[in-house]
C-alpha cells in the first residue's frame, strides 16, 4: 500500500515537473519574401493525409504560424480578418514535446501542457498522428461578443475558417502537407489545452512535409 502510494507521488512529480520544464519558445522572424505566387497556390492546394517523418523546420513553422494568424501592420493587425477585428481566433501548436499557443505579438510559442497530445488531435483518424506539428483552432467567443449568442458562434466560426485557409495556402506555397480537420478527441484536447467554457475547438491542421 505505501509502495503504491510513493509510486503515484513519484509519478505526479514528475508529470509536473515535465510541465514545468516546457519553456516559452521565441520563433525565428518569419520570412516573408519566401514562397509561389498566390495564382499556383490556389492552383495547387489540396488536402494531404500523408506526412515524411521528418520533423518541421524552425523556419518552416515561424513562417507558417505568421502566415496562419501573425501580426502584419504596425497596428497589430492580421494575416487574417476578424469580424470587428476582436482577433479572437488563436493558434495552438501541438508536438511531440508538448502544446504551445502561438503568442503573434511576440512571434513565440507559449508553453500550456507537456505531453504528446497529438492522438488527441487524429481522434479515430489515425493519418493525423504522424504529422509532426498540428495546428489546433480555437475561438474564444468571449473575446468576439456574447457567447451564448448565434450569431457569435457563427463569426467565430467564419474567422477561424479563414484562418484555417491562410493554413491551408501558406502550407501549399512552403512545400508542406496538410488537411483542415473538423475531426479531434474534443474532451481530450479542450483538458490538455486548458479551455474554458467560452472557448469553441472548432478546427485542425496537421502539418508535415509531403512524403
Ligand atoms: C470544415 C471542414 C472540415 C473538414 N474535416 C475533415 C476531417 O475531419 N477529416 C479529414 O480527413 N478531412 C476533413 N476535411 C477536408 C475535406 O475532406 C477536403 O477539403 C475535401 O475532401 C476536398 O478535398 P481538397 O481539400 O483536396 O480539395 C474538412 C474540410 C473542411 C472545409
Amino acid at each position: 500500500m505505501k509502495r503504491s502510494v510513493f509510486v503515484i507521488i513519484t509519478l505526479l512529480m514528475a508529470i509536473t515537473m515535465q510541465a514545468q520544464e516546457l519553456k516559452m519558445i521565441k520563433l525565428n522572424a518569419p520570412n516573408k519574401t519566401k514562397g509561389e505566387a498566390v495564382m499556383k497556390v490556389l492552383n495547387d492546394r489540396q488536402s494531404i493525409r500523408e506526412y515524411a517523418a521528418k520533423e518541421l523546420a524552425a523556419q518552416d513553422l515561424s513562417d507558417l504560424l505568421w502566415a496562419a494568424n501573425g501580426i502584419n501592420r504596425p497596428d497589430g493587425k492580421r494575416t487574417a480578418p476578424s469580424a470587428m477585428n476582436r482577433q479572437e481566433v488563436d493558434v495552438y501548436v501541438v508536438m511531440k514535446t508538448g502544446a504551445y499557443l502561438y503568442d503573434a505579438k511576440e512571434h513565440a510559442l507559449k508553453p500550456v501542457t507537456a505531453g504528446d497530445y497529438r492522438a488527441a488531435v487524429a481522434g479515430p483518424q489515425d493519418f493525423a498522428k504522424e504529422a509532426p506539428v498540428s495546428l489546433v483552432l480555437v475561438a474564444d467567443l468571449a473575446r468576439l461578443g456574447d457567447p451564448a449568442s448565434d450569431r457569435t458562434k457563427l463569426m467565430a466560426s467564419v474567422d477561424v475558417g479563414i484562418v484555417c485557409q491562410n493554413i491551408n495556402l501558406a502550407c501549399t506555397g512552403l512545400g508542406l502537407a496538410t488537411v483542415p480537420r473538423a475531426t479531434m478527441d474534443q474532451d481530450v484536447l479542450r483538458k490538455a489545452l486548458k479551455l474554458n467554457d467560452n472557448q469553441l475547438l472548432l478546427m485542425n491542421n496537421p502539418v508535415g512535409y509531403p512524403q
